[in-house]
């Protein structure tokens, strides 16, 4: 028998309520264990066992809550509800498909692999300033600064352009913050400079195609379909948005999982080769992004429940993260030796036709940065007090991870590019 969703007596979550974020995915395991998989939120629903999150972000009929976000945070200047290019992050069925066909093979893992000498650069030249010192705020030093000279690399952008790539990402992801409405002017300024920008990047590549992103983009094709210019401005933007704050958060809840457990830290030192099993793990473990957001776009029944058209669900990939069928023994344990069973990946790249697009490349960044800390910044302890992101933003991390360490050997150059890059000037923000 079918039941509306709005009918069920469910178990109600207050995604505000004091519970830390263990004690969050804690209480989502024993509801599942009574049997439950949906509960109720302030505003809609959570859905909280692997199989159902799973099952939720591969059905179709479920749509991406993102482009609803400007409305949903009462902003109603047309500038930015209605001006908006179609990105990959809020289409849906064949124009979804259609991008996401044309844009993949930029984002193999061969693209992102090509990146590590670059990515190992950045890494070693954040580190150098403050190695000798024996400590560090790992956000501020390391993880902040991270990811834009990596996307600017990525794209082809030139060193003395990083500065202002910088300060348009930071305006570009204002649009999430709760004062969006007083920054209004602030972010249009960004992006219309962030496009002009872009556009002008996209005809010098037309003309002089090289070894980049944007000259990949360009030359896709499918079938006689290429991605037009306000397109490709479009898949700029989305990896600006959603490729920088992601990185950055997942690298701090990395960096301060492996400060509780010093074991597992030395070992990733010892043994690199870890590095993709210890990335999977730490996502799994404490992944940045808790969850995401779904709109029903029409009536979908979906286990006996109805889901009326417009009902918000949050499939939560922290909840999906430690169901006991992701590992074997305890998902609470940390243990980056662990091997993933097959068909159950962890979650935080999501899952379904919106999986995360630049997952190849933010594991390769995660790999890399993972192990050349735990190298050069040996018995690493926190040091002071971490500051926390609240639980409930969107993509979540610390804002402050002061700690000491040992410092450790810097790991010679790997390759003629690292070589390259690290007698050249490739610093970032310099
Ligand atoms: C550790 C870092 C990252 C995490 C945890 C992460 C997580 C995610 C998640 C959960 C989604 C799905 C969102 C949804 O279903 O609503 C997603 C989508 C996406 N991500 Fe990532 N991401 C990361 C890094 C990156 C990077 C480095 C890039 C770009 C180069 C990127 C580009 C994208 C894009 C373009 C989408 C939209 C794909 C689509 O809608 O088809 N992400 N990411």
């Amino acid at each position: 028998m079918v039941t509306s969703a709005y009918d069920l007596d469910l178990p109600t979550i207050d995604p505000t309520s004091e519970l830390d974020r263990v004690a969050r995915t804690e209480h989502y395991r024993e509801l599942v264990a009574e049997g439950h998989w949906l509960v109720r939120t302030i505003i809609g629903f959570a859905v909280i066992s692997y199989d159902d999150v799973a099952g939720i972000l591969r059905d179709k009929r479920w749509h991406n809550a993102i482009a609803k976000l400007p409305e949903m945070m009462g902003i109603t200047d047309p500038e930015i509800t209605e001006n908006r290019r179609p990105s990959i992050i809020t289409t849906e069925g064949d124009e979804h498909t259609r991008l996401r066909r044309l844009v993949a093979q930029s984002f193999s893992p061969r693209a992102a692999d090509r990146l590590r000498p670059a990515m190992r650069h950045v890494v070693n030249s954040l580190i150098d300033p403050v190695v000798e010192a024996g400590r560090a705020d790992i956000v501020a030093d390391i993880c902040e600064p991270y990811p834009i000279p990596i996307i600017c690399e990525l794209l082809g952008a030139p060193k003395e352009d990083w500065r202002d790539f910088s300060r348009w990402a930071e305006a570009v992801l204002a649009i999430f913050n709760g004062t969006v409405n007083d920054e209004l002017d602030r972010i249009k300024q960004a992006n219309s400079e962030l496009t002009a920008y872009t556009e002008r990047m996209i005809a010098e590549r037309r003309d002089d195609p090289r070894d980049d992103l944007l000259s990949s983009l360009i030359a896709a094709e499918e079938e006689g379909d290429r991605l037009s210019t306000p397109e490709l401005v479009s898949m700029v933007n989305a990896v600006i948005v959603a490729g920088t704050d992601t990185t950055r958060n997942q690298l701090s809840t990395a960096v301060a999982v492996f400060a509780d457990h010093p074991d597992q830290w030395a070992l990733l030192a010892e043994q690199p080769e870890l590095a993709p099993q210890a990335v999977e793990e730490v996502m799994r473990y404490l992944g940045a992004v808790r969850g995401v957001g779904r709109f029903a776009s029409e009536d979908i029944v979906y286990r006996d429940v109805l889901f009326p058209k417009d009902t918000f669900v949050f499939p939560s990939l922290a909840a999906a993260n430690v169901d006991d069928s992701v590992t074997e023994g305890d998902p609470f344990t940390f243990d980056i030796r662990r091997e993933p069973i097959k068909g159950r990946m962890q979650m935080t790249f999501g899952s379904g036709i919106h999986y995360c697009l630049g997952a190849s490349l933010a594991r390769a960044e995660l790999q890399e940065a993972l192990v050349l800390l735990a190298q050069r910044m040996q018995n690493l302890r926190v040091d002071g007090e971490i500051t926390w992101k609240p639980p409930t933003t969107a993509i979540f991390g610390a804002d402050h991870l002061p700690v000491t360490f040992t410092p450790g050997h810097r790991s010679r150059p790997g390759s003629d590019l690292e070589r390259d890059l690290a007698a050249g000037s490739f610093a970032p923000g310099g």
